[in-house]
């Protein structure tokens, strides 16, 4: 039995095409893996450790080779519990709008949070940096109200899907796969065409993930 944890960043619900597009996937995973579990982790409803005082400490600690202050151990362990949950999956689905190029702050949030030396990644002087989660394989579900995918002459402006790629990779994904949702703010013609060919795309993915 496997697991899945799909990560939700809009905090617009019903209203969302990221999400619209991953409860499609989602439910065709059900069908197919109705012994998995999904485990749904709504980051406008989850409580993360701001990344400051003892937390910070704690990073360059470890980054440093030294020991934790009794404040900093104590600190460190709301981290560690959110890379443990997000460890324990095997699977994963993340959906996102694209915020201002970028990615939303809470999503930024969630990966300061998880990107640790010793728990996601690694560095030594002989191998350099290398992503301790291995071996999983994610989805990525992209809403974007422009249009910035191949031959839309708009992919320099796009920091939101080359980010997911730079830091999934940083960390160890290697199966990336992505669903694009885009322009969703151009002629409601264009948008319905783009969450047609997602769709598609959903059903094809689900049956092989
Ligand atoms: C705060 C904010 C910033 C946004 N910035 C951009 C942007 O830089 N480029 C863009 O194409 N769309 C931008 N949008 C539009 C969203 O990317 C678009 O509506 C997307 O489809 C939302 O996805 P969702 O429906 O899953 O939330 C922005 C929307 C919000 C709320």
């Amino acid at each position: 039995m496997a697991k899945l944890l799909y990560i939700e960043s809009s905090p617009r619900k019903k209203r969302s095409s990221s999400i619209q597009l991953s409860h499609e996937f989602l439910n065709e995973y059900r069908k197919l893996h109705p012994k998995d579990e999904v485990v749904v982790l709504d980051l406008w409803q989850k409580e993360l450790p701001s990344f400051d005082g003892d937390v910070i400490d704690g990073k360059y600690a470890i980054l440093h080779g030294q020991k934790f202050s009794e404040a900093q151990a104590q600190a460190w362990k709301a981290v560690e519990n959110v890379i443990e949950e997000f460890k324990s999956a095997d699977k994963y689905v993340i959906s996102l709008p694209m915020w201002n190029f970028g990615i939303p702050y809470k999503l930024k949030h969630y990966f300061d949070v998880i990107t640790q030396p010793g728990y996601t990644f690694s560095f030594s002087p002989q191998t350099g940096y290398q992503g301790l989660v291995t071996n999983k394989k994610i989805v990525v579900v992209y809403s974007r109200g422009g249009a910035y995918g191949a031959e839309t002459g708009g992919q320099n402006l796009d920091f939101q899907k080359p980010y997911m790629e730079t830091i999934l990779g940083f960390i160890g994904f290697k199966d990336i796969q992505s669903i694009l949702i885009e322009p969703t703010l151009d002629t409601p013609e264009k948008k319905e065409h783009s969450i047609a060919q997602a769709t598609k795309q959903v059903h094809k993915l689900a049956s092989h993930f």
